[in-house]
C-alpha cells in the first residue's frame, strides 16, 4: 500500500483529484467506483473544477457508487444518490445514464444487488475505486464482522454508524438502520484503490486498516490484500500510524526520482 501523507485536507483532496484526472486522461470511458460522505466532498470539488477551468471531460466515464441507504429514493435530499449529484454529477458532463447507485427502494433486493454487480463486470469492471473510512474501520457499509469475501447486499448499520450520520437527518428515528452496499470481496476487485481519510477522529481506524492485522473487525485491512492501494491522509489522520516517517520518506525518495506520479 502506498501512504501519501498530505499536510492539509485541502491538499490530500488536491492529490487523489489529480490521480483520477490522470486515469481519465489516459483512458477517457474509465470506470470509476465512487464514494460519499465527508471526506470526499474536497476530491469532487477539486475534479469539478478541473472540468470548469482545464476541460477534464467526463463524457465516456461510467461510475457505480459504493452503496446507498435502504428505504430512501433518489430524491431523497439524504440519499446517496442526491448526495452525488448536488456533489459530482452536476457540476460536470457525465452522461446520468451512466451513473449507477444500489436501488434503495428496491423490492426484490438480492436480484437487484446480482443486477448491480453484473453490471459493473459488463462494463469492465472498476478501474479506480474511491474509498473513505468509518471510525470503526469500515469500508462502504461493511461493518465490522463483514466477511472479507462479501458481494453486494443488505447489510444492518450498527448504532455507531447510525449516530455517526444522525447529523444529516432531522431526527434520530429517520436515520436508515440499513443499506445496500458493495461488498469487501467486491471492492476488492477494483483495479486500483483509492483509501481518503482525514482528521483525528479517523486516526485509530487508519492506523488499524493500515498497520492493524486484516481482520473482519476493521474492514479496511482487507485492502493490505490488494496489489494496488493509494492511501491519502493527511496529517492528523496519519498521527498513530507506527511507520509515518518511513511513508514520508519513500514519497521525497519518489519526488527525488520521478516517481511520485508512478
Ligand atoms: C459512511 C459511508 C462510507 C464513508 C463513511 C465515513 O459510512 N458509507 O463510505 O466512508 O460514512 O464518512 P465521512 O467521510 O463523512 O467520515
Amino acid at each position: 500500500m502506498r501512504v501519501r501523507i498530505s499536510n492539509s485536507y485541502f491538499d490530500m483532496s488536491s492529490a487523489a483529484a489529480k490521480l483520477i484526472a490522470s486515469q481519465l486522461r489516459n483512458k477517457p470511458d474509465s470506470v470509476l467506483g465512487l464514494a460519499t460522505g465527508s471526506t470526499p466532498l474536497g476530491t469532487y470539488r477539486e475534479l469539478a473544477r478541473m472540468h470548469k477551468e482545464e476541460g477534464l471531460d467526463f463524457s465516456l466515464v461510467r461510475t457505480f457508487n459504493l452503496d446507498e441507504y435502504y428505504g430512501i429514493g433518489p430524491d431523497h435530499p439524504q440519499s446517496y444518490h442526491y448526495f452525488m449529484n448536488e456533489n459530482l454529477i452536476k457540476h460536470v458532463n457525465i452522461d446520468p445514464r451512466n451513473v449507477h447507485l444500489p436501488d434503495g427502494l428496491a423490492k426484490n433486493i438480492e436480484e437487484s444487488c446480482r443486477r448491480y454487480e453484473d453490471s459493473i463486470k459488463e462494463r469492465g469492471g472498476i478501474d479506480v475505486q474511491l474509498l473513505g473510512i468509518g471510525r470503526d474501520g469500515h469500508i462502504a457499509f461493511n461493518e465490522p464482522g463483514s466477511s472479507l469475501g462479501s458481494r453486494t447486499r443488505l447489510k444492518t448499520l450498527i448504532q455507531e454508524t447510525v449516530s455517526d450520520n444522525a447529523r444529516f437527518f432531522k431526527t434520530l428515528d429517520e436515520v436508515p438502520r440499513f443499506a445496500i452496499t458493495m461488498g469487501v470481496g467486491t471492492i476488492l476487485e477494483a483495479r486500483h484503490i483509492i483509501l481518503l481519510a482525514s482528521g483525528g477522529e479517523k486516526a485509530d481506524a487508519v492506523k488499524l486498516a493500515i498497520e492493524g492485522p486484516v481482520t473482519t473487525e476493521i474492514t479496511a485491512s482487507a485492502l493490505q490484500l490488494h496489489p494496488k492501494v493509494t492511501a491519502f491522509l493527511d496529517v492528523a489522520a496519519a498521527d498513530k500510524l507506527k511507520r509515518k516517517d518511513y511513508y514520508k520518506y519513500v514519497e521525497e525518495m519518489r519526488q527525488k526520482f520521478g516517481q511520485a506520479d508512478v
